[in-house]
């Protein structure tokens, strides 16, 4: 079976050799060939020229032959970008905007009109991919959720803790559902156009979930990630990803979606044992296994195929992101303990 059936197969809990696996944020800091590129040309350039997305996509897949999946490379801030709002790294470090939302007078700086078509380039870059994976391995897209994309807007830039969109969602709820609308429409309509130009897969990104607690996050993120689901095909093939939420897995679940991306903070049997249906689960290795030495990360790899016990759906990833600090060899370790475990 090839990389893309195999993919395809447990996102479906349909019969497969083995856990397929892709890693979460593939390209990056941690690979010289990217930071060989990156010395070239700026990130955001590197994004926009599909020429470039598509080999800095195909760089880890390179490297390692272990890896199922290939994972667009773009940033979810393309569409706050595509609306009007730019971003930029930091010289020391994390993400600004070029403006930030405040008051209601600023819904006038979003300008859905025309946003989907603003990111052809990423549809471009989708599209030579599909060519150059041919049907051997799967191609992931993916968005930021409403939720998520808002906090940087309302914020202006990254944050560890979205003080300022805390603080909005108790003295402003209505502005905010009002951003939450808009995002929740070219959310859609640009997973909508991923799709059609090739992907097998998409990924929901709530990174920033964690910032809700209890009828907060239905009221603001999950709410509106339910309604990116119904304005797609249906059954679409979707990885919906909310870190810090695997408590709530039932309630991710009910969205429909034939998989959940989980954090490490919780093992598989537990999140699957909270789910009153079958389902896909991927993950869940706490990145910083990549930073140590291999015998601990082979260890922690097993203990995650182990704890799946065997279970269909399971597509191994890590719990977030690869930091730059990762080590190449510890990586290959805990791919080759995954390709050669059988379920
Ligand atoms: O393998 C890939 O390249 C996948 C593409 C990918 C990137 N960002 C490329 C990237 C994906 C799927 C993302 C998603 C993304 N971007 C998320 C959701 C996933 C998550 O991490 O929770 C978020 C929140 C962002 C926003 C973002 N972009 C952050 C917080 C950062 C790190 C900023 C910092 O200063 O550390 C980025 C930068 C980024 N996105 C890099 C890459 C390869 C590193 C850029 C660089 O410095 O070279």
């Amino acid at each position: 079976m090839n990389s893309r059936d195999r993919f395809l197969a447990a996102l479906h809990r349909l019969p497969h050799g083995r856990p397929p696996v892709w890693i979460m944020r593939q390209a990056g800091r941690y690979l010289p060939e990217y930071r060989k590129l990156k010395a070239q040309s700026d990130f955001v350039t590197m994004v926009r020229t599909p020429d470039l997305a598509v080999e800095v996509t195909l760089q880890p897949l390179r490297r390692f032959a272990q890896l199922d999946a290939a994972i667009l490379f773009s940033d979810i801030l393309v569409i706050p970008e595509a609306l009007g709002i730019g971003y930029r790294f930091r010289d020391e470090g994390g993400i600004a905007m070029e403006k930030s939302l405040q008051t209601e007078n600023d819904l006038a700086l979003l300008q859905p009109a025309g946003a989907i078509e603003r990111l052809d380039y990423v549809y471009k870059a989708l599209r030579l991919l599909r060519k150059e994976l041919g049907t051997n391995k799967a191609l992931l897209g993916f968005a930021g959720s409403p939720w998520t994309l808002a906090c940087y807007l309302v914020e202006g830039g990254g944050s560890e803790e979205f003080p300022k969109m805390k603080s909005l969602v108790k003295t402003n709820p209505k502005f905010v559902h009002q951003i939450l609308n808009v995002l929740t429409q070219t959310v859609a309509g640009y997973l909508k156009e991923q799709l059609l130009a090739g992907a097998d897969a998409i990924q929901i990104f709530d990174s920033w979930a964690g910032v809700l607690e209890g009828k907060d996050y239905e009221e603001f993120s999950l709410r509106y990630i339910r309604e990116v689901i119904a304005l797609l095909p249906p059954q679409a093939p979707i990885i919906l990803y909310a870190k810090g939420k695997s408590a709530d897995a039932a309630a991710l679940a009910k969205t429909g979606v034939p998989c959940l991306g989980v954090d490490w903070t919780m093992p598989i049997s537990k999140v699957r044992a909270l789910v009153d249906r079958p389902i896909c689960i991927q993950g869940n290795l706490n990145p910083e296994f990549i930073i140590g030495k291999p015998d601990v990360a082979i260890q922690e790899t097993q203990k995650i195929l182990n704890d799946n016990a065997g279970d269909l759906g399971h597509i191994f990833n890590l719990g977030h992101g690869i930091t730059p600090d990762a080590q190449i060899d510890t990586l290959a370790a805990v791919l080759d303990t995954v390709v050669h475990s059988g379920v």
